[in-house]
């Protein structure tokens, strides 16, 4: 089944598939700037706290990879900049910054066992190949757990796209409505178009559909009909943060969704991998919310919709512990009360994570 692939290490750079474009055009590019990198999380080229947080990865590999200092203490000083260059790009994702903090901390290991410079830019490189591929394979497990909580045959609810094109796996959401699909449950999938962005019209209903998922797109205001009127079996989404009690920030528009799922008994679910928790947040009211340009909002694919009044666009929403009816990990499910149930996975993640390393 086709599984689009957003970004990839390769020996002529960084490549990846410019998201703003689909599903219009497939154009790749390829970096070899950490500088571009950012530019591109920022820009949106790539998205989705998974993926954004793979491409932080390799934008460090390759700040260090082409640096031209000729000493470990002045490469770990490039290694700074390149570090907080990247870390300014997004602010609400936290897998950015689980990503960065991982990239630094093998930069230490390595240069405290070697004093080769080539050895630390290869070694660099390699962690972040590593990164992708746990995440990969971290999909694969979300999507294992998460499966069996979807209906044998029926409409299954996302927002925003939580897919391939946001982790660089097989997604997280749209990976567990694939492992269902795949297991052989009739799944028909309703997608939010998810404005101002369109990321369910523009990614999911692109992803879906090539993927050969059925599908139906809706506007995120028929969200309230769909779910009164009986014809939606379970939501899944994705999540950029969640906070310690549980509280998940995720796409605009994913907290209204989740208090009409409550009204209407309809089970709402997260999917997420274990560095989307930011356990040192109590709940969701400390997680910052990146507010994006208001043009997202007045224009549609640059043709103005609106006259020229203010507009706001906060990108990012959060969604009370008490709407969630499990949170799949994959490590395994968590279920309220959160804060007992995070804290036990995370660690379970990292006596996982302590198991032998790529090498030094
Ligand atoms: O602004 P985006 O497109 O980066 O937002 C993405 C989302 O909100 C996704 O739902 C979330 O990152 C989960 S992706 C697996």
């Amino acid at each position: 089944m086709y599984v689009a692939q957003p970004i990839e290490w390769t020996d002529r750079g960084v490549v990846m598939l410019d998201q703003r474009l689909l599903p219009a055009e497939e154009v790749s590019y390829t970096y070899t700037d950490y500088r571009d990198v950012a530019k591109a999380i920022r820009d949106m080229v790539i998205r989705g706290a998974p993926a954004i947080g793979v491409a932080a990865a390799m934008g460090v590999a390759l700040g260090v990879l082409h640096s031209s200092a000729n000493s470990v203490e002045s490469l770990r000083s490039e290694c700074t900049e390149i570090c907080d260059t990247l870390a300014k790009t997004r602010p609400t994702a936290v897998d950015l910054f689980w990503a960065i903090e991982r990239m630094k901390r093998r930069f230490a290991e390595l240069s405290a066992h070697h004093s080769e410079l080539s050895q630390i830019r290869q070694g660099m490189v390699a962690e972040a190949r590593q990164v992708h591929l746990e995440k990969k394979a971290t999909d694969e497990a979300i999507g294992g757990f998460g499966a069996e909580f979807m209906p044998t045959e029926g409409q299954v609810m996302t927002q925003c796209n939580a897919g391939a094109l946001a982790t660089g796996g097989i997604g997280t959401a749209l990976g567990v409505i694939r492992v269902a699909f795949q297991q052989g449950k009739k799944i028909h999938v309703l997608v939010p178009e998810t404005r101002p962005y369109l990321q369910g019209a523009r990614l999911t209903a692109w992803e879906l559909h090539k993927g050969g998922i059925p599908l139906t797109l809706i506007t995120d205001n028929m969200v309230g009909h769909f779910l009164k009127t009986g014809k939606v079996a379970a939501i899944v989404t994705g999540a950029d943060r969640i906070a310690a009690n549980g509280d998940t920030a995720n796409k605009i528009g994913t907290y209204q969704i989740a208090v009409l799922a409550k009204e209407n008994k309809v089970p709402f679910y997260i999917a997420a991998p274990v560095s989307t928790f930011d356990l040192a947040l109590p709940d969701g009211d400390h997680i910052p919310i990146e507010e994006r340009s208001a043009r997202e909002v007045t224009h549609l694919q640059g043709v103005r919709i609106a006259p020229d009044v203010h507009a706001a666009h906060p990108a990012f929403d959060v969604t009370p512990a008490r709407y969630i009816a499990a949170i799949f990990t994959e490590r395994g499910v968590a279920r309220a009360p959160y804060t007992d149930a995070l804290r036990a996975l995370a660690q379970s993640a990292q006596l996982a994570s302590a198991a032998p390393s790529t090498g030094s």
